[in-house]
């Protein structure tokens, strides 16, 4: 199964570039958590799942760190002030380890959450006096099980989501919420995949995501490696070819999903839901539920990431735009929750009202939400 993270067991994270996807498969290294906040902040990996397992993994290879620096302190004999002051160290890194991953995106929910965990987890170990090595090995342990878990709920996802799906419906999708967005499977992919692995004979309809190409680059890759039909359209041609009676459902992921259902996701979904709506299409948000935001009351609070805007001035880095033109590059917006018809969890088909309804289909907040 296509994953696009993978712990090496010399001890690095190795992730698939997708900035060169998908003319060239190449795995970027990743020896310190610097390296695994790089390589989410340069877009090597991408999508809310995918930098969440990342950032797990990043935790680990911080206190793998831990371990090496604690070697070279016994060696020099410097641990005069005894496992208090070694133990307010190891606090010490892991907590700028969680600032470094969570601030190199913000919309994404999936990174506090799973960096988060990974600290709680580091704090109890220094807690009960664990040693660098016990902190590493109990971190690189849970950031596998987030890893694992991501792809159960996945699967999960898709098994409700393709029963929303009728034999040989066009199903629209935007930006990538597949394998590579994940820690395999895919959100709304695995939708789309269940649905094909259960011969309902469906048909992707995948949006190009300008400005940075998830759909056109990303989408039609993992979609056509694994056999699945799929057709790649302009963005702004969605809306016509709802208006045709050419897609049967919308199913796309999401970064953050507040608790009264406010989504968070690529920019251009608002305009998606919108069109949708105005054409009676169904419009499903497909989420393992580390991507629902309980704090977040709703979508005015989510912070919206800004790109740099040569992603839009340029096409594939040529200029597209002459010299003085400046331009403003939003990576995500909200679509409001009554334009959603369905939030696609690992636990069923949650249905408006979202606020009442979270806690019906899945029970109680996730710890620490
Ligand atoms: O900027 P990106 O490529 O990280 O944006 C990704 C998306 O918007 C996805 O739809 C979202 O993260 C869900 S991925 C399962």
């Amino acid at each position: 199964m296509l994953t696009p993270m993978r712990w090496n067991t010399e001890g690095t994270l190795d992730l698939i570039d997708q900035r060169l996807l998908p003319w060239e498969e190449t795995w970027v290294r990743c020896r310190s958590v610097e390296d695994a906040a790089r390589a989410i902040r340069d877009m090597v990996v991408r999508g809310a799942p995918a930098i969440g397992i990342t950032a797990g993994y990043g935790m680990a290879l911080a206190a793998q760190d831990l371990v090496r620096l604690q070697l070279q302190e016994d060696d020099e004999e410097s641990l005069r002030g005894g496992v208090s002051t070694r133990s307010q160290k190891h606090m010490e890194t892991m907590f700028a380890a969680y600032r470094e991953l969570v601030d190199s995106r913000p919309t994404a929910v999936n990174l506090e959450w799973a960096a988060q965990i990974q600290l709680e987890k580091a704090s109890e170990l220094v807690s009960e006096d664990g040693s660098a090595a016990d902190i590493f090995a109990a971190l690189l342990r849970e950031a596998e099980r987030i890893h694992e878990e991501d792809i159960r709920c996945n699967r999960e996802i898709g098994r409700h989501g393709a029963e929303l799906l009728r034999e040989g419906d066009r199903i629209l999708t935007h930006c990538n919420a597949g394998a590579l967005a994940t820690g395999g499977y895919g959100t709304a992919l695995g939708v789309i995949r269940f649905a094909h692995d259960a011969e309902m004979k469906v048909q992707a309809v995948a949006t190009e995501t300008r400005p940075y190409l998830q759909g056109a680059r990303l989408t039609t890759w993992e979609l056509a490696r694994d056999g699945i039909p799929v057709r790649l359209i302009a963005d702004s041609a969605a809306a016509y070819m709802m208006s045709r009676g050419r897609i049967d459902a919308v199913v796309v992921g999401a970064d953050r999903v507040a608790a009264n259902g406010d989504v968070a996701n690529k920019i251009g979904t608002y305009a998606l839901a919108l069109a949708a709506a105005d054409n009676s299409v169904p419009f499903y948000v497909a989420i393992p539920t580390s991507t629902l935001d309980w704090e977040t009351p709703n979508g005015a609070g989510i912070a919206i990431e800004q790109r740099k805007p040569e992603e839009v001035t340029h096409f594939c880095e040529t200029r597209i735009a002459p010299d003085m033109i400046e331009a403003e590059n939003y990576a995500f917006d909200i679509t409001p929750a009554h334009l959603i018809t369905g939030i696609i969890t690992e636990y069923g088909v949650v249905e408006p009202p979202f606020e009442q309804n979270f806690e019906k289909v899945i029970g109680r907040p996730r710890e620490g939400g």
